[in-house]
């Protein structure tokens, strides 16, 4: 089939926009077939584009030869059509289409282009398994859903634009081909060709150039900017995702804390015409992994945790005391009401915290007359009963689950069981938003796998007045000048006040164990910046991804996310990452050990 050129034909109006006031005019409207019936000899097509879709009639009594052409249409084909607005007759119209009430009758078809035959229907609810639909990404982003997401990016990134832009922010643009900023991830490298062997990292971040950029006088900086990780990919993470990065002069925690709730307050404004309360409540780093386990809480819900170490430390119950005895700690949760739980369920459950580590889960039962069933029962005395029940709020028809362990493992997996049962027990209303600011965070924590110290937000965060000293003496205990925003239990914000005295700078680095010439050579010009007269100053950065992804109600980033990468960081479109041809490993004189697994 030849396919027509665009002649003289021009659009006149958008497939959502003609309604019953249009009735009588002539228009043009161009898209793809979503849809094509035929009745008794009249051809219905659903007519789509970006805005919507109309119905559009090929009529044989209206135009024969119009209606010949017509005989070719199939799904997708890429057409224009020129016709007159009529009312739909009595019981045709659909209420559930903007232009349900309207058809239009057709007196001239253009076929753009046709098209095979789609390898799923373009439609919301679409059963096609997810790789299919990455593979043919631009068919899968002709679904309404996914273009209702992408235009509400734009209007989201539109929205923060507007208000930095009015609030005397500039935005400037950082390198991309950089080198390794500390953000706790794997970078990925980019090959010299002009120096073998050496190699540009991918920002993680802009940090460092934000800074460097307060050092040069640019005060109120920002960027809606491409990021980098190297990391393990989940629901929530992209190997390249995107930030609003932002940088402030002469701050303190306050005005950064300020500054992005009114940030936030537009955004929801504009995008989804949410009022959101301010100020955020806000809990220390402590406080929030004491009650909920985690430093990201889902506030939507109560279920909070309970530390009972100080009951159970000295119980019979070896798993208890001796989790204790070795500086570890017991915490308990308790599902009010979920003493019907079968045995399946709390098996399923156990599974569930083993992911994080915990070696077992115990539990106990309250049955309706107030006594216990629980395989732990006997090991208390009845004064560690009566303080356990009424620490935990113990009431018949309730189930109170323990760990035992490191507080990591039992803050993790108390913590994420919390997450778990609110889902399952229907506790969480997803028609909330809750913001909750998380501060104080540590300094830096110990990382058991490389046997190191390492910067909990980056090492370029200043410690909290008075916690320098401690820094030296007891490096876990110093807390930070640092914030995240969390939104419904995700971690869609963080930031901190920054060190911009090079000594203090130098201290925190000797902290985190890094030898001088290290810090010199990777370092070395962020601190002859500092001494160049740096002004004190500090920002915060967003996933931009993640909050669009909360915005739209989805579960995953990947649909918010116009052409995004699979689990295994893969583009599944494009096929990339893809070998290098010879030139080119040549060129940049790398040599491949052995052919790359599969
Ligand atoms: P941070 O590392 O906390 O801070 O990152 C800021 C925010 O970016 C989002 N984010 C991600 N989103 C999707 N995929 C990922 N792989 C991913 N990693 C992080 C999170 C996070 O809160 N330079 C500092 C900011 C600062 O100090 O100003 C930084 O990058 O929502
Ligand atoms: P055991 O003595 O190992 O048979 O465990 C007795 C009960 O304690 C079982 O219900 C286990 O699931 C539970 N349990 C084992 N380890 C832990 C732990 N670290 N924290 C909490 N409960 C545990």
């Amino acid at each position: 089939m030849t396919a027509d050129n665009l002649g003289p034909m021009r659009r006149t109006h958008h497939c959502r926009e003609l309604s019953r006031p249009d009735v009588g005019r002539e228009v043009v409207l161009m898209g793809w077939i979503q849809r094509r019936r035929d009745h008794g000899g009249v051809i219905f097509v659903d007519l789509r584009d970006r805005e919507g879709i109309t119905q559009v009639v090929f009529n044989p009594e209206i135009n024969a030869v119009v209606h010949d052409k017509a005989q070719v249409l199939r799904n997708e084909f890429v057409i224009g059509v020129r016709g007159t607005v009529d009312p739909r007759p009595e019981g045709m119209v659909n209420p559930n289409l903007a232009t349900g009430e309207i058809e239009v009758l057709v007196t001239e078809l253009r076929i753009f282009n046709p098209a095979q035959t789609p390898p799923f229907m373009i439609e919301d609810g679409v059963d096609a398994s997810e790789t299919i639909r990455l593979k043919y990404r631009h068919l899968d982003l002709r679904r309404p859903e996914l273009q209702q997401n992408i235009l509400l990016r734009h209007r989201a990134a539109q929205a923060v634009r507007t208000y930095l832009n009015d609030g005397g922010f500039i935005d400037v643009e950082t390198p991309v081909l950089t080198k390794s900023t500390p953000e706790g991830a794997r970078d990925y490298l980019v090959p010299s060709r002009m120096s073998p062997g050496s190699f540009y990292a991918l920002p993680q971040s802009p940090q460092i150039f934000k800074q460097l950029l307060m050092v040069s006088g640019f005060d109120r900086y920002y960027q809606i900017v491409k990021c980098f990780r190297d990391e393990d990919l989940r629901a929530d993470r992209q190997p390249e995702f995107t930030q609003i990065d932002i940088e402030m002069s002469f701050v303190g925690e306050e005005d950064v804390m300020d500054m992005a709730e009114g940030l936030m307050a537009a955004v929801f404004q504009t995008v989804a015409d949410i009022e959101l309360a301010r100020p955020f409540p806000r809990l220390t780093y402590d406080e929030a992994v004491a009650r909920y386990g985690l430093d990201k809480p889902d506030t939507r819900f109560d279920l909070e945790l309970k530390e009972v170490s100080d009951i159970v430390g000295g119980s019979g119950f070896k798993v208890f005391a001796s989790a204790v005895a070795k500086g570890g700690i017991v915490k308990a949760l308790n599902a009010k009401g979920c003493a019907d739980f079968s045995r399946k369920e709390i098996d399923d459950l156990t599974d569930f915290v083993a992911v994080y580590r915990a070696k077992g889960m115990a539990w106990i039962k309250v049955k309706p007359d107030g006594s216990w069933q629980s395989p732990i029962a006997k090991f208390f005395t009845d004064e560690e009963h009566r303080a356990l029940a009424e620490r935990l709020d113990m009431a018949p028809g309730d189930i109170v689950f323990f760990l035992a362990d490191a507080p990591r493992i039992v803050n993790d997996g108390l913590g994420y069981l919390r997450n778990h049962l609110g889902q399952k027990l229907g506790l969480i209303d997803d028609k909330k938003f809750n913001f909750v600011w998380v501060t104080e965070f540590p300094m830096m924590e110990y990382d058991e796998n490389e046997k190191r110290y390492q910067a909990l937000h980056h090492p370029f965060t200043a410690p909290l007045e008075d916690q320098l000293e401690i820094l030296g003496s007891d490096p876990l205990a110093a807390k930070s000048r640092a914030y995240d925003l969390v939104l419904n239990g995700s971690e869609v914000g963080g930031g901190s006040i920054r060190i911009h005295n090079t000594d203090v700078q130098k201290q925190v680095f000797q902290a985190l164990g890094l030898a001088p010439e290290e810090v010199e050579q990777k370092f070395g010009f962020l601190l002859s910046a500092l001494e160049s007269g740096a002004p004190p100053h500090g920002g915060i950065a967003f996933g931009f991804d993640r909050l669009v992804t909360i915005l739209c109600g989805c579960s995953s980033i990947r649909d918010v996310i116009a052409f995004p990468k699979t689990q295994r960081a893969a583009c599944l479109l494009t096929e990339a990452p893809s070998e290098a041809g010879p030139n080119q490993l040549d060129e940049l004189g790398i040599r491949i050990r052995k052919a790359p697994a599969n």
